[in-house]
């Protein structure tokens, strides 16, 4: 995993709790880089899941609700750095339909070691979206998140129902998100 994702975590540590909790968590999380990540570097995915499995011990909040709120901040950070995504895009729907062909695609233009996602859309009615979430991590709380993110961003109304399709072993990540418009 691309080190933009944890030095953004730690610094969304540090702003929400302390950065004394940042701290205890590089350390109580038993991870090998001591929390000295660069942006371009890669580290192993299992580094995020150990201090988010911390962060949760330590604040004693729930993990799944720690990712989802990290992907919320993620999001409105991702607006600060790459302003040219969001520009003469009109909606949420419109966005999140332009990640697996757009937006992901340049990233990994970016960083060509990037490990993606892959989310197939479909649009059952004017009012509904639905994303197929697929990855062989298990980040689909941060999808979560990250949607909630750009609903937030765009001020609109969107219920998001998740749902799990994973067996739950193999740490796949597969869920299926129902957006729907409700005003
Ligand atoms: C401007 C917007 C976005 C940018 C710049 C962006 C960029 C990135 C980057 C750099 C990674 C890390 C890749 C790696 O670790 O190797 C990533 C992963 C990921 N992205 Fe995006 N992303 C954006 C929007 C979104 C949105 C809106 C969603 C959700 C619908 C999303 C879902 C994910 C997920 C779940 C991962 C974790 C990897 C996995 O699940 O396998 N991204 N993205």
């Amino acid at each position: 995993m691309k080190g933009i994702v944890f030095t953004e975590f730690l610094e969304m540590v540090e702003e929400v709790f302390s950065p004394e909790i940042a701290d205890q968590v590089i350390t109580e999380s038993g991870i090998s880089s001591d929390g000295v990540y660069t942006a371009v570097g890669t580290y192993p995915h299992e580094e995020i899941v150990a201090m988010v499995g911390a962060l949760s011990r330590i604040t004693d909040t729930d993990a799944e609700a720690l990712v989802k709120a990290f992907g919320r901040h993620l999001f409105g950070r991702f607006v600060s750095l790459y302003p040219g995504f969001f520009e003469g895009v009109g909606g949420t729907f419109q966005f999140l339909g332009s990640i697996e062909d757009h937006v992901h695609i340049e990233v990994r233009k970016l960083y060509p070691d990037a490990e993606l996602p892959t989310f197939v859309c479909t649009y059952p009615d004017a009012r509904t979206m639905v994303m197929r979430y697929e990855s062989s991590r298990p980040f689909a709380a941060l999808a979560e998140g990250l949607i909630e993110g750009a609903i937030a961003h765009w001020n609109e109304s969107i219920s998001v129902r998740r749902e799990d399709r994973g067996d739950g072993q193999t740490g796949m990540g597969r869920a299926e998100f129902t957006l729907a418009r409700t005003a």
